[in-house]
């Protein structure tokens, strides 16, 4: 299949979004239309006409969209946006158990896609989807926007594993040596402002022993939410559980195997509300322990144990724009203290991303985002399968 015809003089990529989703309204969109030398958004598609019309309607009126006649065209049916040659890329937000589909046929439709998490239901969805994107050569990305947010390198770096993690979008402005700010709390915790990357602290902890993640919200107040359709792909292991197993193969790499896993179900939506369970390293004995669901008290927490100090994080998977990470250190040498790191937009840098994947023409940012598309379902599908043997056994 041909690559999408962009509009090449600039590479502007005109993207198109199947579905009026929440994540599409409130995080995709502004960053989209705040990246105007990479993006214009020329069609959203819904099931119902009316409610294409009135996101079109809210985004044009928007006010970081600009002026001008209308340029986005509403659909009443996904299928009629992928028709629509004037597309290159496509954002599905759609419920997890209609990626396959979706994906599918934009993929055989030559356009780009970026897919929100779980991109597979099953190892074999994903498998069958990364294989028509490399037949087709189209980028196929699964959005984990906090892969690209400033502090995950921070945290690669204190942990001695080096900040680069395929996020090709991020500023490279803010590599450099730090400029710190410190001042003294009344508890005798040392606070500090991180504004650039402070190479004074690469590797704080020692070798890597643990990692600890814990990713839960309360339960969610609307009954058909899609989180609890077990036909659409709902559940904890491929919602929240999924932030999971990405961060312990970021932090710990490809050859990490389920070790333990256990899956709560709920008996009335029929659909797994929480789990927990064991990754580890076969070659170094590191291990991942990981708990996620959404029947918690929120929790979104990573910490990095090792030889000789560990760091905990607070919001390393939702992180706003707006909000400074803060890094709590504690080394035996260096005793507690509490660093502020700079706020930085994770959905705008992942978007900077996701372009260069489609336009770029280096073959191993689509490569790599492959590997990372395999690994993460093959993860998911041993996960359920443990915690079904588990359950079984
Ligand atoms: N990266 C992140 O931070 C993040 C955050 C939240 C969610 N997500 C992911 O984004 C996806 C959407 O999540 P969301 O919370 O935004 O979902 P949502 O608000 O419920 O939106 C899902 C959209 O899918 C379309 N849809 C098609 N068939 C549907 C059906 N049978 N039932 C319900 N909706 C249907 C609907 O659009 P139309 O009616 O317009 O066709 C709906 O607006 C999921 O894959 C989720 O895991 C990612």
């Amino acid at each position: 299949m041909k690559e999408p015809q962009h509009s090449s003089a600039s590479l502007v990529l005109r993207v198109g979004i199947l579905g009026t989703a929440a994540i599409a309204r409130r995080s995709i969109l502004p960053a989209l239309l705040s990246l105007p030398d990479h993006y214009r958004v020329v069609g959203i598609a819904s099931r119902s006409m009316d409610a294409a019309s009135a996101l079109v309607n809210e985004v044009e009126n928007a006010p970081n969209h600009g002026t001008g006649p209308s340029q986005i065209k509403p659909h009443g049916s996904y299928a009629s946006l992928l028709v629509d040659p004037s597309v290159d890329a496509v954002y599905v937000p759609l419920p997890n158990g209609l990626h396959y589909e979706w994906v599918s046929r934009a993929l055989r439709a030559g356009k780009h896609v970026l897919c929100e998490k779980s991109l597979g239901c099953t190892l074999q969805e994903t498998e069958d989807m990364v294989a028509l994107a490399e037949a087709n050569d189209l980028a196929l990305v699964e959005n984990f926007q906090f892969r690209f947010h400033h502090q995950l390198q921070v945290l690669r770096e204190w942990t001695g594993l080096g900040g680069h993690v395929a996020s090709g979008g991020t500023d490279s402005s803010k590599e450099g040596s730090a400029e710190v700010a410190k001042s003294k709390q009344g508890d005798g915790l040392e606070s500090v402002s991180v504004h650039e990357q402070d190479e004074t602290s690469k590797n704080v902890i020692g070798d890597l022993r643990a990692v600890r993640c814990s990713f839960g919200f309360p339960p969610f107040p609307d009954r058909d939410n899609i989180r609890y359709q077990k036909e659409l792909g709902g559940g904890a292991l491929l919602d929240a559980g999924a932030y999971m197993m990405k961060i312990a193969a970021l932090l710990m790499g490809d050859a990490i195997q389920v070790e333990a896993a256990s899956l709560v179900k709920d008996e009335e939506y029929g659909v797994d509300v929480h789990g927990g369970g064991c990754l580890v390293d076969p070659g170094t004995g590191v291990t991942a322990h990981i708990a996620f669901g959404f029947d918690h008290y929120y929790q979104c927490g990573v910490e990095v144990w090792g030889s000789k100090g560990r760091v905990r994080t607070n919001r390393l998977f939702t992180a706003k724009a707006n909000v400074q990470p803060v890094f709590e250190i504690e080394t035996a040498e260096g005793g507690r203290e509490e660093r502020v790191l700079q706020a930085d937009d994770h959905f705008v840098n992942m978007l900077r991303h996701f372009h260069s994947v489609c336009v770029s023409h280096q073959p191993e940012k689509r490569a790599e985002e492959n590997r990372q598309n395999r690994l993460q379902a093959r993860l998911l599908e041993d996960f359920r399968a443990m915690a079904e043997r588990i359950e079984g056994a």
